[in-house]
């Protein structure tokens, strides 16, 4: 009894000091300080946060799409319909807590308790986009419009390139955001893709050169970017489900490979996952994608985020890796708690998500407490604007050496957008700029004598049609375009009075919708009739025709060519277009820019020409990408089949020589360097492009005829200066990718080196040999089709 007695006191005693030492470790807790972001360590801070608070931090704060109204106090709030397109319901959240910077994209959620900010996410790849006015607000917030991607791809200059993205990057900081919504790098599949303007090229060596050159430009002033839409997502058409059907080795070489350059060479602090499906799955829903390949074998240190509602299964997306949901709504929070509750989504892999968003909060200038200015050096920048909008027009015909015009000139300026421009495409695309300087505007500013009654003629016809123009019904639906005045009553007075004629052609695209072949690819009945008018009549007299593209993607130009005398591709150019215009006009800038996209003789010439923009007809849900790696110019070159212009092409003011064009070694042992030398043989200063193809072995796959594997924009030379140039080709520039071994892999074999300007104007091939095969990458399996694809063979 005594034992008993003793035994249950001992137990209780040991039971009384468990108690207190639980007891004193809660209070201990309760009074230990709450872990802080930035001062306890990110294990602690996420330890510290509640399941609720992870689930809010991985999903955004919602946004205020215009138009949409805000959900009502008290009430559940419902999903919404905006032309067509359904949202899902907003989160209150974001219309009660202010703004940081008004107009922004997005922002992601406070957890104050834990010293965990709010960030501020905003569009876009040609400039920031944010609500250039404010209620009770004087001042204004406009942002310089740059010129769009496809235009800085053709400066080939990833220097200049890099020094926008300095100029950007400081305007993304001092407007208070943290993370650029750009810069955007699809593939040119189709030249109707609506939002062709925003990438840069068909090729994916030119589109990672160039994103890693503006991510590192944008991020040396301690902003984040989003390099999107990540991955093989070409096309507007359905784009929120379209699937997307390609094989491994198109994704790895094409779609893939420029992501893959800029992630591993300029760290993006964020990926943006895209719409679409890839071979079945939504994209922010792969984990093959996002953590296999983009953390995994690429190793991002960043985070990725989804497009704008994109995907549809918040649980699989939080398990595949796509660590934030944009623009996030409540729903989506609950989803991912009801998840970890029912074990369908682990902490572990929560925690992996919230971990990689917080490293990003933590070197955010809103955590940093930068004082931002909202008073950016928008003169500063649209001087930077002017210079790159200017080194990637390209001069497609010059015949006779009309170009440059000299300023003293008497120019009959045709064609509305050459009084009315496009800076730049519209949706997220677009940019809140100051203004926008027209072709009519820069010629005047640089000293020719812009016909009057004519211009007058041209303002009038906008300014009235703009007025009688339908109001932009929502972001996705353009007013449709004003079409050409009419000036057949000036056409015969101006080949009199004027000393030249110049007539813009214009187009504007973006988001939402892919272009039309009537009246967008091929020119509209006006546009053929005002060329055809113009040019017979200025011909008559002995007089010259310009034409300006200021167009975002490719159009039909074989048709009309020869009808004019010169024809100057200007891109869309940006806020200071019409001066940058001018400038190459004048010859103050020579044109060095040159094709980092094909010109097809004819749309039916395109390889996707068939399958674009899917099946069926009447409402795509999938295309099928069965030109596999034959992509642009790879396919212009493997199949014979000649381009208007092709890839690589540009003309200049002056002449430039290659020489001396060597090989380092006859045989492949790690690397092998080739040299040529580039001489300015003309009369005035310029730059070259110089590009060097490579035709590898075709010995077990097909392969392109030739592919871009290095280029090199040169400085400016003066008449008679040479320039030296090395390239070195490593083991990886040779291989492809063999999907039966998961493997890059370098066939032995003779490899033929091409330098040229362009990618059918070489100077001269030279060769190396490989001995052996070389497996220079084995990879994860991943992304493979549900059924093969049925590609096509190239030269086999
Ligand atoms: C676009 C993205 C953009 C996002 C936020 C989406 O509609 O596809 O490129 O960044 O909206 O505005």
């Amino acid at each position: 009894m005594k034992i008993k007695f003793k035994l249950i006191a001992v137990a209780a005693l040991i039971m009384l000091s468990g108690a207190f030492k639980v007891n004193a470790q809660r209070k201990a807790k309760a009074h230990a300080p709450v872990p802080q972001l930035g001062k306890s360590t990110l294990k602690q801070v996420i330890a510290a946060m509640t399941l609720q608070e992870k689930s809010k931090l991985v999903v955004g704060m919602g946004f205020k799409m215009p138009g949409v109204p805000a959900p009502v106090k008290g009430e559940k709030p419902k999903a919404v319909d905006i032309g067509g397109f359904k949202l899902p319901p907003s989160d209150p959240e974001a219309y009660e807590i202010p703004e940081k910077v008004p107009g922004a994209a997005g922002r992601t959620h406070a957890i104050a308790r834990l010293g965990i900010p709010s960030i501020t996410v905003s569009d876009g790849p040609a400039g920031v986009r944010i609500e250039p006015k404010r209620p009770n607000d004087n001042k204004t917030y406009y942002a310089t419009a740059f010129p769009v991607g496809t235009l800085l791809a053709s400066t080939w200059d990833t220097a200049m390139v890099r020094k926008v993205g300095v100029a950007f990057g400081n305007e993304v900081r001092e407007y208070g955001i943290d993370i650029l919504l750009a810069p955007a790098l699809n593939i040119h599949r189709n030249p109707l893709g609506g939002r062709n303007f925003e990438y840069y090229s068909e090729d994916p060596l030119v589109a990672g050169s160039m994103t890693a050159a503006i991510v590192k430009g944008i991020q040396s002033n301690g902003v984040g970017t989003s390099i999107k839409h990540y991955a093989a997502n070409n096309q507007e058409t359905n784009r929120n489900s379209i699937n997307t059907i390609v094989s491994e080795r198109a994704m790895r070489e094409i779609y893939l490979r420029g992501f893959e350059l800029a992630v591993k060479t300029s760290q993006p602090w964020t990926v943006m996952s895209s719409y679409n499906k890839l071979n079945g799955t939504f994209t922010s829903q792969r984990r093959d994608l996002l953590t296999g390949i983009l953390k995994n074998e690429w190793g991002l240190r960043g985070f990725v985020m989804t497009d704008w509602f994109g995907g549809q299964d918040a649980v699989a997306q939080m398990n595949a890796g796509n660590d934030l949901l944009m623009p996030g709504n409540p729903d989506q929070s609950d989803a991912i708690v009801a998840a970890v509750k029912s074990g369908q989504l682990s902490m572990q892999q929560l925690d992996a998500n919230v971990e990689r968003i917080l490293k990003v909060i933590l070197i955010s200038p809103t955590f940093t407490k930068y004082k931002y200015s909202d008073k950016p050096d928008l003169a500063g920048h649209a001087k930077v604007s002017r210079m790159a909008a200017a080194q990637g027009m390209i001069l497609l015909k010059n015949d006779g050496s009309v170009l440059p015009l000299s300023v003293n000139k008497r120019v009959a300026v045709f064609g509305n957008t050459s009084y009315a421009p496009i800076a730049g495409g519209t949706g997220s695309g677009d940019v809140n700029k100051a203004y926008s300087v027209s072709l009519a505007e820069g010629f005047n500013n640089m000293g020719y004598k812009v016909q009057e009654a004519l211009a007058k003629a041209y303002k009038d016809y906008i300014a009235d049609a703009k007025s009688k123009q339908p109001k932009q019904q929502n972001f996705f639906m353009l007013p449709p375009p004003i079409p050409e005045f009419d000036p057949t009553d000036f056409i015969l007075k101006e080949a009199d009075g004027a000393d030249e004629a110049v007539i813009t052609v214009g187009r504007n695209a973006g988001e939402g919708r892919d272009r039309k072949l009537e009246n967008d690819y091929y020119l509209t009945f006006g546009e053929k009739a005002l060329i055809a008018n113009v040019s017979k009549a200025f011909h008559d007299k002995g007089k010259k025709v310009v034409v300006v593209l200021n167009i975002g993607g490719v159009i039909e130009v074989a048709s009309w060519r020869d009808q004019v005398d010169a024809i100057l591709l200007a891109w869309q150019p940006g806020l200071e277009g019409g001066n940058a215009i001018a400038d190459v006009v004048s010859g103050k800038v020579n044109p060095s820019g040159h094709l980092a996209t094909t010109f097809a003789m004819d749309y039916k010439d395109e390889p996707t020409a068939k399958t674009f923009p899917g099946t069926p007809e009447a409402k795509p849900e999938q295309v099928t990408y069965d030109e596999g790696v034959y992509v642009g110019y790879r396919y212009f070159d493997t199949y014979k089949v000649k381009p208007a212009y092709e890839f690589g092409y540009g003309l200049s003011y002056t002449k430039f020589k290659l020489s001396d064009i060597a090989v380092s070694a006859p045989d492949f042992k790690g690397k092998v360097t080739v040299k040529a030398t580039v001489t300015n043989t003309g009369d005035v200063a310029g730059k070259e492009v110089v590009q060097l193809y490579l035709s590898a072995p075709a010995k077990n796959i097909d392969k392109p005829e030739q592919e871009l594997k290095a280029f090199v924009k040169t400085g400016l030379l003066a008449p008679g200066q040479s320039q030296f140039l090395v390239f070195t080709l490593r083991a990886s520039d040779l291989a492809s990718f063999y999907t039966s071994k998961s493997a890059w892999i370098a066939d032995a074999g003779e490899y033929k080196v091409k330098v040229g300007t362009s990618s059918r104007n070489i100077e001269k091939t030279v060769s190396f040999t490989l001995a052996k095969d070389i497996v220079t990458e084995k990879t994860n399996t991943a992304l493979t089709p549900v059924t093969p694809v049925e590609e096509w063979k190239g030269k086999q």
